[in-house]
């Protein structure tokens, strides 16, 4: 049998998760809001309209921050059309999205959301087809506690406290040429550089994510992150990485490899922040912020022709991938790819959280569930919080279709010194062999480590998913471990997300 091995030591640190990596992603899209997180009159909804079910799960996920509210939506977004009574709210076209925007919900009821999620809001302004006045207008009425327009305005709509929100997203996409105010990157270097500027103005506590390019396959990548980094790095802090993978193919061995194309683009966009930072002879360092990223690709066809066809419909089934086992494995390996990283990825959103390619789902005349997806977030969101150790494993490698010398195991350790744990989170994605796993966690007392929990995903169907009938795929408690001496050897199934819990 193949055989990996690593050696888990707590004084190889890397660095301390920032809890921010477990972020995820509310976008007016589809049904994210309304059926979603708001459904006034589904029986499960509480006083305000949000649906208890999904709160439950959203906050079994432990999510800390929420980016909000697009995504493509915001590049046209006025959101003074999305606060105040109701029943002056106006009706807008979403033109990211081909729907009908009520703006029932907006950032009022998106704050108060949060709060019952347990998370923080991440605000995106519309650098779009709006400017630096509209993003100085917003931070006031969200932010401000000062007797001026729109501080007394919030005051006006019923909210006395402000929302303390930290964290802003200088647009969205803006290399992207489907984004409503599509900018060049100078052009948007500039505009991102100004907007951040002013804000800090306003409040030098801000943190700001600036838009690196939406995705690594873009002809502009990576010089739009040099150039828009070298005329806004003074004033922003992070630069932000989407990337979503698809099985189109249906090559599993391939599409698990795809993580591979994942650590360069997170190296590359290290490098380049680093270049400029040198360029620049600065002592600052840019960080990143991957606030989106996903398996995104079953709904794609569907979605295009329902825009194409019937646009203009409120809150439609768009975006709806119904994930399978595969798909959860490839979610396990970029959280172990992301956390690998946690010295410089700081920011993460799973895109996104409910119904829009998402671990929750709802029915819209009955309950939420949870997909495939679920699960590995899940596990590292609960137990991935400490520290990264700096343990490479040593494991045989396979080619696939596209990708050579592919590792059979990718693998982390978290060291959570203050509830004295820590935890394995282990991939095999070799799809025909098992491997012969072995850690070895003597540094911590080769007595003093027992395995506190072993959870496995593991399933012959590819295919499998989930409904709100039922689980097909979903973890199972393992006992097939042998620890001797702090020495763990276990056997990893063909394609398994693997967990395992120490007490140390
Ligand atoms: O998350 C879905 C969409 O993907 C977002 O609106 C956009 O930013 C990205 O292209």
């Amino acid at each position: 049998m193949a055989k990996a091995s690593m050696v888990v030591d707590k004084e190889y640190t890397l660095a301390q998760v920032d809890k921010r990596v477990y972020g995820s992603f509310i976008e007016h899209l589809g049904r994210a809001v309304y059926k979603g997180i708001y459904q006034p009159g589904h029986p499960a909804a509480d006083e305000m309209g949000f649906r208890r079910d999904v709160l439950e799960l959203v906050r079994e996920l432990n999510v800390p921050i929420v980016r909000y509210p697009g995504g493509n939506f915001v590049s046209n977004f006025f959101w003074e059309d999305s606060v105040g009574p109701k029943e002056l709210r106006k009706k807008r076209l979403d033109l990211a999205w081909r729907t009908i925007e009520t703006n029932e919900f907006g950032i009022q009821e998106f704050s108060k959301w949060c709060k019952k999620a347990g998370a923080e809001v991440m605000m995106a302004v519309n650098l779009g087809t709006r400017s630096v006045s509209d993003a100085l207008n917003l931070l006031e009425y969200c932010n401000l506690d000062t007797d001026t327009y729109y501080a007394n305005l919030r005051r006006q709509h019923g909210d006395k406290e402000p929302y303390g929100i930290k964290t802003w997203c200088m647009g969205n996409e803006m290399d992207g040429p489907w984004q409503a105010g599509h900018k060049v990157a100078v052009e948007y270097g500039r505009l991102a550089a100004e907007t951040a500027k002013a804000m800090k103005m306003m409040d030098d506590s801000l943190e700001f994510v600036m838009c690196g390019s939406s995705g690594v396959g873009m002809s502009t990548f990576p010089e739009w992150e040099r150039v828009t980094l070298e005329e806004a790095y003074d004033y922003v802090d992070y630069v932000s990485l989407h990337q979503y993978y698809g099985n189109q193919a249906n090559d599993t061995a391939d599409f698990l490899a795809m993580t591979q194309d994942l650590e360069r683009f997170l190296h590359t966009v290290i490098c380049t922040c680093d270049y400029v930072k040198a360029v620049r002879r600065s002592k600052k360092q840019i960080n990143l912020s991957f606030d989106e990223w996903n398996v995104w690709y079953h709904s794609t066809e569907a979605d295009n022709e329902k825009m194409a066809r019937e646009p203009w419909d409120i809150a439609p089934h768009l975006l709806e991938d119904h994930y399978n086992f595969e798909d959860a494995v490839l979610v396990g390996l970029m959280l172990i790819t992301f956390l690998k990283h946690a010295d410089r990825v700081k920011i993460a959103c799973l895109a996104q959280l409910v119904n829009v390619i998402a671990p929750i789902m709802t029915e819209d005349d009955g309950p939420a569930w949870r997909q495939t997806i679920f699960y590995p977030f899940l596990h590292a969101s609960k137990y991935g919080r400490g520290m990264v150790l700096h343990c490479p494993v040593k494991c045989g490698v396979h080619d696939t279709a596209q990708h050579e010398d592919v590792t059979d195991i990718e693998s982390v350790a978290v060291y959570d010194e203050e509830h004295g744990e820590v935890t394995i989170f282990a991939v095999n994605r070799n799809t025909t062999e098992s491997v012969e796993f072995s850690a070895d966690l003597r540094s911590f007392g080769a007595d003093k480590v027992s395995v506190a929990e072993h959870l496995v995903m593991e399933n012959t169907d590819m295919k499998a998913v989930n409904n709100a009938a039922g689980e097909t795929v979903a973890p199972r408690a393992s006992s097939e471990h042998k620890l001797d001496g702090g020495v763990l050897t276990t056997v990893m199934a063909p394609c398994s997300w693997n967990v395992i819990r120490f007490t140390v």
